[in-house]
């Protein structure tokens, strides 16, 4: 906490899964708070160094490969490219933005592998798992689809129902089916290597409960949660052709679980940045931090920190201020449904407005609670803040100058005592920023720094000094002074925010080496110091531009409709032989009741022109009783007969079921005699 304590700062950035391009919740979760960070120390002139970089293992990239016929490597090769460029272009300085397929990271996690491995720190352990027997492959819980056992929704995945929201195990589902090759998989013995969390237990414990009671609470809670559940040993690799191969012997077809390399790609990243990268790991003056979402808290506060503290030479995070979800227009985020803003396309459809979109996520961040994005709002910033209070602000502060003093900051005179109250809001508001960022309080910091604009504005609203211009020049000569000196703090103190717009101003007012420690002084333009003619810093959004996005969400919506209304695969072939054993006949119902203490049953009595019989069908939720009476209906009359509830029934109403649930008989279209057969 104490920031002196410490000589340098390592700031990670959790690695982007490369299987899809970044969005405004990657944004506004992790990478825009750790860029404010590091550019804030950074500014104060501190040894920080921010690592990132792709993500490039994992079970959903080759799933991803395996759709489109391509390689891994491939998918992994354009999503690294998507989003590097994006991130330069969005102004988040990484000093180095890495790959973990890169051949620094297969060396690196394969050595902390051996390493661990040959301390004894892993258990070796043999357990049955899932395999399909067509392709000779084990299969991952992604690569099972069956029926989940809670909501019967028949293509549940063998880690979860995204029907009915239940994570799964494999050996959960009912009729298991292999997506590789429809094959039914049998079980089969494998061996992989655990890292036992257990004996981590009480050290974890003792660092995060009791030594880092400073942590955000909703990344403490779920800390307490894991470890109030107790910890248990967690496998490290996984059968797989894809990810860095286990590096010992016996291990053919096997790499590291992602979630054990990933984290490595920190310290690969940093090795690749630097030959002094040992300082930033092994240094217990440095202190590092790791920005993430609150998906990844167990991982980079739990598993991570185990894996470091078995190999034993590394240092421990001193905080991990996650932050929970954005949502984008009142619903989840999500690449596979298209539901999100794409960086790459708003640089595209916003040329030169990063600043108001890392505004925005700002002033949204999820910090203890999940946010929504809303385009209205996005406008709203930009033309009641940026707009009206920043760019107005500046703007009137130049454009006076030059009008009333050829560009040239005029000399300060005698300071009445609203101006001294004026000037000394400024140190103020600048520890207020230094506080809030030091506790990661993003929010608060970003609406410090517009406070300082704020006072700007309010400054010359009570001051008009262009209605005492002819009365009273000395006086405006002081206001203008003022003025710019509250400038000079904006481009200061508002720099990590808001980069792009700080340079600008930068340049607007020529002064290039005003330095963070500089922020809060009331001297730091010089009178007669020259100024340069002002731009506009932002322009006014328009509604079409938002509707235009508004409509492309709609657009998505639409699809994603269409998209979901899946249609069941094809069952397995039959024979004629087969079919023709199905005995379906014209029948007529003469008579329909609710069976007694049911919701879901009808008792039918249908005349099939064989005979009159009964039937117990499960359509009561969807027809009434005297929906059905008279209808001529398909029956199939020779299924053996069966009791349902105490009444045998003897035959099945053929019924076709919509993508919406809802039932419908199936009927000739004109009237046929009872007792007629269909096939
Ligand atoms: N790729 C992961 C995600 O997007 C994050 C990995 S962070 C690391 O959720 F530490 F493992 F690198
Ligand atoms: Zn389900």
């Amino acid at each position: 906490m104490v920031m002196n304590a410490y000589k340098r700062y390592l700031i990670t950035s959790a690695l982007p899964y490369a299987n899809g391009p970044i969005h405004i919740g990657h944004l506004a979760g992790v990478y825009v708070p750790s860029d404010i960070y590091t550019r804030y120390l950074r500014l104060k002139g501190m040894d920080v160094i921010s690592v990132c970089g792709s993500d490039e293992h994992g079970v959903p990239i080759t799933i991803k490969a395996r759709k489109e016929g391509v390689s891994p490597q491939s998918i992994v090769d354009k999503y690294h490219a998507i989003i590097k460029k994006s991130f330069e272009d969005f102004g988040i300085t990484f000093d180095i933005y890495s790959r973990t397929s890169s051949k620094t990271h297969h060396e690196e996690s394969a050595a902390f592998f051996k390493k661990l491995y040959n301390k004894g720190e892993f258990i070796e352990k043999t357990t049955e798992q899932y395999y399909d027997p067509e392709v000779n492959q084990f299969l991952a819980d992604r690569y099972i689809t069956g029926t989940c056992p809670h909501c019967s929704n028949e293509n549940a995945y063998g880690d979860q129902c995204e029907q009915c929201g239940t994570s799964l195990n494999a050996t959960d589902l009912i009729n298991p089916k292999s997506t590789l090759s429809g094959a039914k998989p049998i079980m089969k013995p494998t061996k992989h290597w655990f890292l036992p969390l257990d004996k981590y237990q009480g050290f974890l414990e003792k660092w995060i409960l009791e030594d880092h009671k400073e942590w955000k609470v909703n990344v403490y809670g779920q800390c307490k949660s894991w470890l109030d559940h107790g910890l248990q040993p967690r496998a490290v690799s996984r059968d797989l052709d894809w990810g860095v191969p286990v590096p010992v012997e016996g291990a053919e077809g096997k790499v590291l679980y992602v979630w054990f390399d990933a984290p490595i790609g920190y310290i690969s990243a940093t090795k690749d940045l630097t030959p002094d990268w040992e300082k930033y790991w092994k240094d217990p003056e440095t202190r590092m931090i790791h920005f993430i979402g609150k998906d990844n808290i167990v991982f980079h506060c739990i598993v991570f920190p185990a894996m470091l503290k078995a190999e034993g030479s590394y240092i421990l995070p001193d905080n991990v201020p996650a932050n929970e979800f954005l949502n984008l227009e009142g619903d989840k985020i999500s690449t596979s449904r298209n539901w999100a803003v794409w960086l790459h396309e708003y640089l595209e459809e916003f040329p030169g407005k990063q600043d108001v979109l890392r505004y925005t996520l700002t002033a949204n961040m999820p910090e203890t609670k999940d946010n929504d994005f809303t385009w209205k709002d996005f406008q709203a910033r930009n033309n009641n803040e940026l707009v009206a209070i920043l760019g107005n602000f500046v703007n009137r502060a130049l454009v006076l100058t030059h009008k009333y003093f050829e560009g040239k900051v005029p000399a300060l005179g005698e300071l009445t005592q609203y101006d001294k109250d004026a000037l000394s809001e400024l140190p103020k508001l600048k520890q207020g920023i230094e506080k809030n960022l030091e506790l990661f309080r993003f929010r608060d910091a970003l609406r410090d720094a517009m406070n300082i604009a704020r006072l700007g504005n309010k400054y010359l609203a009570d001051t008009e000094p262009w209605k005492i211009f002819k009365t009273d020049p000395n006086r405006v000569a002081t206001i203008l002074n003022i003025s710019l000196q509250i400038t000079a703090n904006i481009t200061i103190l508002a720099e990590p925010f808001l980069p792009f717009t700080c340079a600008k101003l930068a340049k607007m007012i020529n002064a290039s080496n005003l330095g963070w420690s500089k922020g809060g002084d009331t001297d730091l333009l010089p009178s007669g110091h020259v100024i340069e003619q002002p731009a506009l810093l932002f322009d006014k959004i328009e509604d079409d531009e938002i509707n235009k996005q508004l409509a492309k969400l709609m657009d998505t919506k639409l699809q994603n409709e269409v998209n979901s209304k899946e249609v069941a695969p094809q069952k397995e072939i039959i024979s004629y032989e087969d079919f023709i054993k199905m005995d379906i006949r014209i029948s007529k119902v003469l008579a329909a009741e609710v069976v007694p203490k049911t919701q879901k049953l009808l008792k039918l009595e249908v005349d099939t022109g064989i005979d009159k019989r009964t039937i117990v069908s499960g359509i009561a939720e969807y027809f009434k009783p005297e929906q059905v009476v008279g209808r001529e209906v398909c029956v199939l009359v020779n299924l053996e007969p069966r009791k349902i509830r105490g009444i045998e029934s003897h035959g099945m109403i053929l019924m076709a079921k919509n993508s919406d649930d809802s039932l419908r008989f199936v009927q000739p279209n004109e009237s046929v005699d009872s007792g007629s057969t269909v096939s």
